[in-house]
């Protein structure tokens, strides 16, 4: 009788705990240049609430060609005080972990794949990586390497591991930042997943003007039939199903929000419906001044003469103005992301980039999007 209960409850602790895995991390990039914004754009890490995000992610730092880390901005990281922004947060949240992000286009795969491909230059990393921690009290490192080929696959792997066997007795932290669409030649999920504490998954960029059509950043589904322009995977509901597929632990993996949109100059004003033609990117943003980029702080401005639709099928929002249209995130598709990490019980979110939420307000609450998070989770 008693041999039989201890048998049901342990059966049915390792039920909840393979179920309801908590998600409960808010994993917040933030981009080291906001800080040269102009006007309402400028922002510091400072300005960061670390009582909702869990993790910083700092974004950039480079890597020298002999594995050593390299600060690409020496002023803005060191003289303008944004390292030491970074670590004061954990003043307000002693839990707050702290990330060095390497990789996106800093350090794509020329620097990366040799790195990966020898013992001595992992070596080199790892150990750079143990000074950054000792000097600046960084928790963990970001590899965000865009992307790795097939003849990395096995590189990749190794590195991981070799950090990780490094990291982990210090209880430091090994994060990864993916393409959604998992590379079949190049991604051994199964061992990246073993060998990582999070895999932040770049569930956004699924729609560029580029590709001569309006189309969404980040749908959240497919649009099906009536969207023959977008392929059946191009969402963040297919991403993940499909890294869950390969071999992902769903505790590990965090959606990716884009706090941006991509904008679209219509061919004819009058055809404004989803999958209408296009001619180019539209309009850049005032404070982040991207190409066909513009932050969530800016896109929410547009209000009055702007037409918000929110599309049903993909559970994401688009705005059109004229010749402009921009495919984008708010708060009502941050809301269902948030519910869709939780029903799959996956680790998180993950944010690009906390810079361009509504940090001051402009449009409603402070953190409009980040507080969505919060009141979500
Ligand atoms: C790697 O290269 C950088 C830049 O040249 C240099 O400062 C650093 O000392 C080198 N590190 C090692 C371990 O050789
Ligand atoms: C989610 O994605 C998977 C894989 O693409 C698909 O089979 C499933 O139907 C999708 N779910 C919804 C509700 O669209």
């Amino acid at each position: 009788m008693f041999a039989k209960f201890w048998v049901f409850l342990a059966l049915f602790c390792l039920h909840v705990q393979h179920s309801h895995g908590a998600t409960d991390k808010v994993i917040c990039y933030v981009a080291s240049w906001a800080i040269y914004r102009p006007d309402k754009g400028e922002y510091h890490p400072k300005n960061i609430d670390p009582n909702i995000c869990t993790h910083i992610n700092y974004a950039f730092l480079g890597v020298y060609p002999n594995g050593t880390l390299q600060m690409i901005d020496e002023w803005g990281d060191i003289e303008k005080g944004n390292f030491a922004e970074v670590e004061a947060l954990k003043e307000i949240n002693p839990n707050l972990k702290t990330i060095i992000s390497i990789g996106g286009w800093n350090a794509g795969n020329a620097i990366l794949a040799p790195i990966a491909a020898s013992p001595e230059l992992r070596a080199n990393l790892i150990a750079s990586s143990f000074e950054y921690f000792e000097k600046y009290g960084f928790n963990g490192l970001d590899i965000d390497w865009e992307y790795p080929e097939a003849k990395d696959k096995e590189n990749f792997i190794t590195l991981l591991r070799e950090i990780k066997e490094a990291f982990q007795p210090k209880g430091h932290l090994l994060t990864i930042a993916v393409s959604a669409i998992p590379i079949d030649d190049a991604y051994d999920i199964p061992g990246m997943s073993e060998n990582v504490d999070v895999i932040n998954l770049m569930t956004y960029d699924f729609h560029i003007p580029g590709g001569g059509i309006a189309a969404e950043n980040s749908p959240l589904y497919w649009g099906g039939a009536d969207t023959p322009w977008q392929r059946e995977y191009e969402n963040v509901n297919s991403t993940v199903v499909n890294w869950v597929n390969a071999g992902a632990d769903p505790g590990k993996l965090t959606i990716g929000l884009a706090f941006y949109g991509h904008t679209f100059q219509l061919a004819d004003p009058a055809q404004h419906d989803l999958g209408a033609p296009v001619i180019d990117a539209g309009m850049s943003g005032p404070y982040t001044k991207g190409y066909g980029v513009m932050g969530f702080n800016e896109i929410c401005e547009f209000t009055g003469d702007w037409t918000r639709v929110f599309d049903d099928q993909q559970k994401v929002p688009y705005k059109y103005k004229d010749d402009q249209w921009i495919g984008y995130d708010d708060e009502e598709s941050v809301a269902l992301k948030v519910q869709f990490a939780k029903d799959h019980n996956m680790a998180g979110l993950m944010i690009w980039t906390v810079d361009m939420d509504d940090f001051l307000g402009l449009c409603g609450p402070k953190n409009g999007l980040l507080e969505v998070i919060k009141q979500n989770l």
